[in-house]
């Protein structure tokens, strides 16, 4: 058996938050529960946001009860502040994750504060976490390229790393939000980052805007990263990003892991009747064979 990479399935969570029709909760719940048939271990379910900011993420509570639940399955909860993470527990999130950015100009844009105001909003959410022996994940948003600012320098994303480490972070999702990265940059910024975390608490969460995600899993892959973010369909984007697609679609990632002889337990035949239940068309997604208003 090859050597094992976890596959993060953040559809429901980063797919559904950029898709302009609003799911039903009803569709969510079948979504969420494709995708656990299918053997995905880990699920970012929603996210525990301002309903006027993420609509699409409104009905969090009713998903995260209603998320179909399975040994060996992770249901996490994307959450800003003290007030979703209380929300995301009490409707029994298995997971929590922040998401701070190493741009300040998109911490702004995306929780309207600085980065430092996000810090001190993640420090009740990781007391919450820890008395509720919850895994913390911190997200770095903007980890190579901002919509705002252009390139970011690396050692100001090994800073934030740190940080997230301190405040409690049981695991660091290095993000390219809008899916410019290339390889090469990917592994710059991920030499800064494992100067301070170990390669087993690093996630790569890459959009595919430009087609390199795959590359980019291959660059650290090569420095020791086994935790992957992917989305059913490549769904995603960030509606506070301009420019950012979908991310790496599920199916891709696991069909190159496989190929590459890493072992992510991910079934491809029933992951492919998750990607069938929600197709494209005319811009649009939309949900076949059951019924969406
Ligand atoms: P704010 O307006 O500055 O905060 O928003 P506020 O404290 O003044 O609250 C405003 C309203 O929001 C109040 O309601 C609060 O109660 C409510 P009102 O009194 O007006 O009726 N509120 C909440 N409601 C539900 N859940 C909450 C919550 N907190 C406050 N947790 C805030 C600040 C952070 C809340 C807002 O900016 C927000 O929700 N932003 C969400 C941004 C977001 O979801 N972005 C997309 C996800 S991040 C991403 O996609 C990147 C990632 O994929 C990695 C990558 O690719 O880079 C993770
Ligand atoms: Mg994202």
């Amino acid at each position: 058996m090859g050597e094992r990479v976890t596959v993060v399935e953040v559809g429901p969570r980063d797919g559904l938050q950029n898709e302009k029709r609003i799911f039903s909760t009803e569709d969510k719940l079948h979504l969420i529960s494709f995708l656990g048939k299918a053997g995905l271990t880990r699920i970012e379910t929603t996210a525990f946001v301002s309903p006027k900011w993420v609509p699409q993420m409104a009905d969090h509570d009713l998903v995260m009860r209603g998320a179909e639940r399975r040994d060996n399955l992770e249901l996490s909860a994307l959450v800003p502040n003290e007030k979703g993470a209380l929300a995301a527990i009490a409707a029994g999130a298995q997971a929590l994750a922040v998401f701070a950015s190493a741009s300040e100009s998109f911490a702004r844009k995306n929780t309207n504060c600085s980065i430092a105001e996000s810090f001190e909003r993640f420090k009740p959410v990781a007391t919450l976490a820890k008395q509720n022996n919850l895994p913390l994940r911190g997200y770095i948003s903007c980890a190579i390229d901002c919509p705002y600012e252009g390139a970011l320098a690396p050692e100001a994303v090994g800073e934030v790393a740190d940080q997230l480490l301190g405040l409690g972070c049981t695991e660091i999702a290095v993000s390219d939000t809008i899916g410019q990265a290339t390889p090469m940059q990917v592994d710059t910024v991920l030499r800064y980052v494992l100067k301070t975390v170990p390669a087993d608490q690093i996630a790569c969460h890459f959009h595919d805007t430009s087609g390199q995600a795959l590359a980019n899993v291959d660059a650290a892959l090569a420095l020791g990263i086994r935790i992957f973010d992917s989305a059913i369909g490549g769904l995603g984007g960030c509606p506070f990003a301009p420019g950012a697609a979908g991310n790496l679609a599920t199916d891709a990632l696991v069909k190159h892991l496989g190929e590459r002889g890493y072992e992510c337990g991910v079934n491809l035949e029933v992951l492919g009747d998750a990607e069938r239940f929600v197709e494209r068309v005319d811009g649009l997604l939309v949900v076949k064979g059951i019924l969406s208003k």
